[in-house]
């Protein structure tokens, strides 16, 4: 199921330009091989998003080919390091950021986000988490990667609304969704409820929460 009625989305769909043939091209190869990139009404939102917040660096969970971690170093100048578990994805990200010529901005680490989020250098913070990995390892992401976020940061995470299952009982219709929901449903919860953190779920692709870490990244 959409989460968005397909007649607004359809026509959403239709203002999106990208200037960057490059990036264009590879959007268009990601999609016809089924390796999934941010949406096009997503990639929008987020690059205003960027150009409002001018993050000077940012972390990114989940690679894939590179395609966000281009759009984000393309639109407001930003370093990114990039995460992806995924051995010949990560290869493949590498070969596309030196062809896009971002190769000066963007460092993609490959292993399990957890681990490598539990080696980063807290000296350096970071002013823009982007969540995008494995959807029932959220919470875990989450916090592990606070200690490293600047103060008055924002944090994004995609796929928030599962197709809906987030929301509703009813749109869960296999047996084997049914942890990733409740998972998912914890996750939002947990954030919405942290006191150094304000938090809104945006009904855009298939859901983004968008929270500004309002205190020093120090969990408790
Ligand atoms: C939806 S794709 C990322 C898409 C990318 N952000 C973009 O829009 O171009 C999710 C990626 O996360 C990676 N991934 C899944 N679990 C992970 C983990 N535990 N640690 C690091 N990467 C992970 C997958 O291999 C996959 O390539």
């Amino acid at each position: 199921m959409n989460i968005t009625n397909e007649i607004i989305s359809a026509y959403i769909d239709n203002l999106y330009v990208n200037e960057n043939t490059d990036l264009a091209e590879l959007r268009k190869f990601a999609e016809t091989h089924n390796i999934p990139v941010i949406r096009r009404d997503t990639e929008k939102l987020l690059k205003v998003i960027m150009k409002l917040k001018q993050p000077a660096r940012v972390l990114e969970i989940g690679t894939a080919v590179g395609y966000s971690s281009c759009v984000f170093a393309d639109c407001c100048g930003c370093s990114v390091l990039s995460i992806e578990l995924d051995e010949e994805s990560a290869k493949a990200a590498r070969s596309n950021i030196e062809n896009l010529g971002f190769s000066g901005q963007i460092k993609v680490v490959c292993g399990e986000a957890a681990a490598v989020l539990r080696g980063l250098d807290p000296a350096a913070p970071y002013d823009l988490l982007f969540i995008d990995a494995a959807k029932s390892h959220y919470r875990e992401f989450w916090d592990l990667a606070m200690p490293y976020m600047s103060r008055d940061s924002i944090v994004i995470c995609d796929n928030v609304l599962l197709k809906g299952m987030t929301a509703s009982d009813e749109c869960v219709t296999r047996r084997r969704d049914w942890t990733s929901t409740r998972r998912m449903r914890e996750f939002i919860e947990y954030i919405s409820s942290l006191d150094y953190a304000d938090t809104t779920i945006v009904p855009i692709g298939d859901g983004l929460s968008i929270s500004i870490i309002e205190k020093n990244g120090s969990i408790t």
